[in-house]
């Protein structure tokens, strides 16, 4: 089976294998429970999901649900990070309650960036989220001590060797690495101790995976209770509540029998025991966690190719470049175009392969039959990609003018 690693530049993912080989579902097994489905998921930009049916539950029958993503401050933000922004937006206009770390403790340890810089490019990364409307919870790693201490407490769950099996670890892995990996796993849990217990979903690209399912993990074994329907009854198993709890779960249902470690219980619904034993686990001061949700998006390909990296300058468009930068870029992006003008208007261009179309699909195109059109004139020869290019580069530089705009309005909204 072949390793994820959130931290290579390189993430060479192959998604048929990361569905069969770490269990990731389909996200078109979810889409008939949304009363909406948003264009990220219809454009198949969202390709996979774990435990997404509780979150689309939540949000057609109104119950409380959290969002939260985060970013780590290693450079400017760029056009490749507003998908996942977008995502956060849209589940907070569904109903979740939105939160978006600050990831600057990774930024340092991982990647050596000063605490001023990882201030610097945190508030643009902040100023970006506003300027796309969302509402919510924002933090930085570093300033938030409530999520300390609840990363310490979730590293009494966790050892080296699991740590070596998940991310490759060895001894000389430096501690702050290891640190910042448990402070990720605090931040997907942090909105469940700073609100309430809730199904929680993380919006994040696949390298992300191997996260979400250390926390997966650790959110299952900081319960006190397993609820797990048997035949014909509910078992409630105790894992380390204190024998207190246990007794007022026996309470609370007149057909329960206690037993030494559980209590079994009949007539009743699962769902329902499920809820009170949430109730009793944290008026005995657990902390009752719904195991966190996930969505998967594929990255947007940089202009040259490849992936969209601050370290690569020519593959990524950031907020604020000079108009005439971005439309050069533009110009030289890759395309799925073919070698000679003959060619192109006998076999059409291939737009899955074009940097450019990908753009408009992601960002720069929201009607969904103008970009069947843009598509189709593609693949049919009937647009050069020099034209195509121009349209494109005219609808880039008048996003970011206006997304500029709203960043600029947005700048005193940002606490650091
Ligand atoms: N590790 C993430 C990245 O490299 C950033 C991050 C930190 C994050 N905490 C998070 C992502 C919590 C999702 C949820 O970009
Ligand atoms: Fe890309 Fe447009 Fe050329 Fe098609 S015509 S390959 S979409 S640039």
């Amino acid at each position: 089976m072949e390793e994820i690693n959130p931290w290579s530049s390189q993430p060479s993912v192959d998604v048929e294998k990361l569905f069969t080989d770490f269990g990731i579902e389909p996200i078109e097994n979810v889409l008939n429970l949304l009363p909406e489905v948003p264009y990220f998921m219809r454009r198949g930009i969202v390709i996979g999901h774990r435990d997404y049916r509780q979150i689309a539950g939540c949000i057609s029958e109104k119950k409380p649900f959290h969002i939260l993503t985060g970013f780590m401050p290693s450079g400017h933000p760029h056009l490749g990070h507003l998908m996942v922004m977008k995502e956060v937006v849209w589940h907070v206009e569904q109903g979740g309650t939105g939160y978006v770390t600050i990831a600057d403790r990774e930024a340092h340890a991982v990647r050596d960036i000063s605490w001023e810089k990882c201030d610097e490019f945190g508030r643009e990364y902040l100023a970006c989220l506003y300027a796309l409307g969302f509402e919510g919870e924002t933090y930085f790693q570093s300033r938030n001590n409530r999520l300390k201490d609840l990363a310490f407490e979730a590293a009494t769950k966790v050892n080296f060797s699991e740590l070596t099996a998940i991310y490759g670890f060895g001894a000389d892995t430096d501690l702050a690495h290891a640190e910042s990996v448990i402070t990720q796993v605090a931040d997907i849990l942090f909105p469940q101790v700073d609100r309430e217990p809730a199904p929680t979903v993380v919006p994040v690209g696949i390298d992300q995976d191997p996260h979400i399912r250390l926390t997966r993990g650790i959110a299952h074994k900081m319960r006190m209770f397993t609820v797990e329907e048997r035949d014909g009854y509910i078992s409630v198993r105790s894992k380390n509540a204190p024998e207190a709890a246990l007794d007022a779960v026996k309470k609370a249902f007149p057909h329960a029998k206690k037993y030494e470690g559980h209590v079994d219980i009949r007539g009743a619904e699962c769902a329902d025991v499920a809820t009170m034993v949430r109730e009793i686990e944290r008026a005995h001061g657990g902390f009752a966690f719904y195991t966190p949700s996930s969505t998967y998006h594929i990255f947007m390909p940089g202009l040259t190719g490849g992936k969209m990296s601050s370290s690569n300058p020519e593959s990524i468009i950031s907020f604020y470049e000079p108009e005439t930068v971005v439309r050069k870029k533009v110009m030289n992006g890759i395309t799925g175009g073919r070698m000679t003008l003959e060619e192109q208007k006998r076999l059409g261009g291939e737009p899955d392969k074009c940097s450019l179309y990908l753009l408009n699909l992601f960002h720069m195109v929201t009607d969904d039959s103008e970009l069947a059109e843009i598509r189709r004139k593609c693949m049919a020869g009937e647009v050069t990609c020099g034209q195509c290019k121009k349209e494109t580069a005219e609808r880039v530089v008048a996003f970011l003018k206006h997304f500029r705009e709203k960043m600029d309005a947005c700048a005193d909204r940002i606490r650091m």
